[in-house]
């Protein structure tokens, strides 16, 4: 089979790490920028933007299979493009993607077919926005509608920060045009959790849980990031927790979505959060999440290729998914300044040394080659993932990886897993 991966962040990187392990794979590629991707996959100098572009490419080379790492080409389209060239790709279409794309659409869908999410009002103008605020009260949450690289979200502790808030969304455009709308929203009390699940139009499988670190900094301060550091499984996810996700959150919605004309093929991403009444949703993505698939490829022992063809082929009545059963703890490593503005460009050291201690779990995200050598190229600049014996031992290995690596300004978080290893006492 000939397969190709869309994206050059970390997580593609671990997709295609597993995708390259399967003995049904003989020719990889993936969309070129990604120097660790590139050893084990042919670069495709196409953007992941250029939708037409790549799909035009795959028909000429005969792709097997494609998938989808990003949001952003999903939200364009992509799968339409390339459903219309006969082209098998695991990925939701256009319409169906909105369900991250805009969130409007995810709460007005969850509200209509009775899914659990916190209480919302869509606000059309800032007046209308600061009139909800008023009535709601501190502390709420500001989204913009539309996809902001997951910085559109703002928790406000007061009411004048909710104002501010969507003072810089409405007025000063902060997000652009996906800043026209405006979701305000209950603040819910829990813990954080994501599952993802393989969808086929109708039926569900579930992957393992996993919980994300969204804060920059040690004890989730400072602001929103992308993600850095996952770990799976999240023990807040017990197996009562995960057969309601099951039953009132993944199953509803992927029925609500066909019910609407917009049945969902792909990867359903539920970020929750497990409240005192049980597990709502916070958001849906229509991908796999960075960095929880870095920590999640590494536990599939199943071959990932034939689920994602059986999902592509929208027939996952045959599949199964078995997971080993030693969790997984994924640290990125970040340059100095991000989430804000950084600089790139620094030599990167000790990466053999830190594969061979992670038995080469080692993504890149944003690294580039210049002149014969490893320099950074972005935020995220990679993820190291350790598999241990308990999650103790999980959380040693893969800092033992980290303390292998060096590049000017490396910033990670020392505390990833801490809420796991807090219940493991
Ligand atoms: P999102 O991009 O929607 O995942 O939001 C980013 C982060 O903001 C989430 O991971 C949560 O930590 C927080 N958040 C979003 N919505 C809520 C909510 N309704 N209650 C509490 N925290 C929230
Ligand atoms: N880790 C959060 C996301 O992928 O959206």
């Amino acid at each position: 089979m000939r397969v190709l991966v869309v994206g050059t962040g970390g997580r593609e990187h671990a997709l295609a790490w597993a995708i390259r392990r399967s003995p049904e794979v003989k020719e990889l590629y993936a969309t070129a920028g990604n120097p660790g991707i590139e050893r084990i996959a042919r670069p495709v100098p196409i953007g992941p933007l250029e939708v037409e572009k790549l799909a035009a490419w795959a028909a000429d080379e005969r792709i097997d299979l494609t998938v989808v790492g990003p949001e952003a080409p999903l939200a364009a389209g992509i799968v339409d493009r390339f459903a219309e060239k006969g082209l098998l790709i695991a990925g939701p279409t256009q319409a169906a993607a909105e369900i991250e794309s805009s969130k409007v659409f995810a709460k007005t869908l969850m509200a209509r077919y009775g899914i659990p999410t916190a209480a919302f009002h869509v606000c059309d103008s800032p007046e209308e926005a600061e009139a909800r605020i008023a009535e709601v009260g501190a502390p709420l949450v500001v989204k913009a509608d539309g996809l902001a690289a997951g910085k559109g979200v703002l928790v406000c502790a007061s009411a004048d920060e909710a104002r501010n808030a969507v003072r810089q969304i409405m007025v000063d455009g902060r997000f652009g045009a996906a800043g026209r709308r405006v979701v305000i929203e209950e603040f819910l009390e829990g813990e954080e959790a994501t599952v993802l699940a393989f969808v086929d139009g109708e039926r569900v499988l579930p992957m393992a849980s996993s919980q994300d670190h969204k804060r920059i900094g040690d004890g989730d301060t400072g602001p929103n990031t992308g993600g850095m550091g996952a770990y799976s499984p999240a023990p807040v996810v017990s197996e009562a927790v995960m057969r309601r996700v099951h039953d009132e959150i993944l199953v509803p919605v992927v029925r609500a979505l066909a019910r609407e004309g917009r049945p969902y093929r792909g990867i359903l991403y539920a970020g929750l959060m497990i409240t005192a009444e049980g597990p709502k949703v916070i958001e849906f993505n229509c991908r796999f999440g960075d960095p929880e698939t870095q920590a999640l490829i590494p536990r599939l022992r199943t071959d990932i290729v034939p689920v994602l063809l059986a999902t592509a082929r929208g027939d996952l009545s045959n599949v199964r998914l078995e997971w080993d059963p030693r969790p997984c703890v994924a640290v990125v490593l970040a340059s100095a300044g991000y989430p804000g503005p950084f600089r790139t460009g620094y030599p990167i050291e000790g990466l053999a040394a830190a594969e061979k201690e992670l038995d080469g779990l080692v993504f890149h995200g944003g690294t580039r080659e210049e002149a014969g050598r490893l320099v950074t190229a972005g935020g995220r600049v990679l993820t190291l993932a350790g598999l241990g014996t308990d999650i103790a031992d999980a959380v040693a290995r893969v800092y033992r990886g980290v303390e292998h690596v060096r590049f000017e300004g490396m910033t990670f978080r020392r505390d990833i897993a801490h809420r796991a290893l807090a219940r493991s006492g």
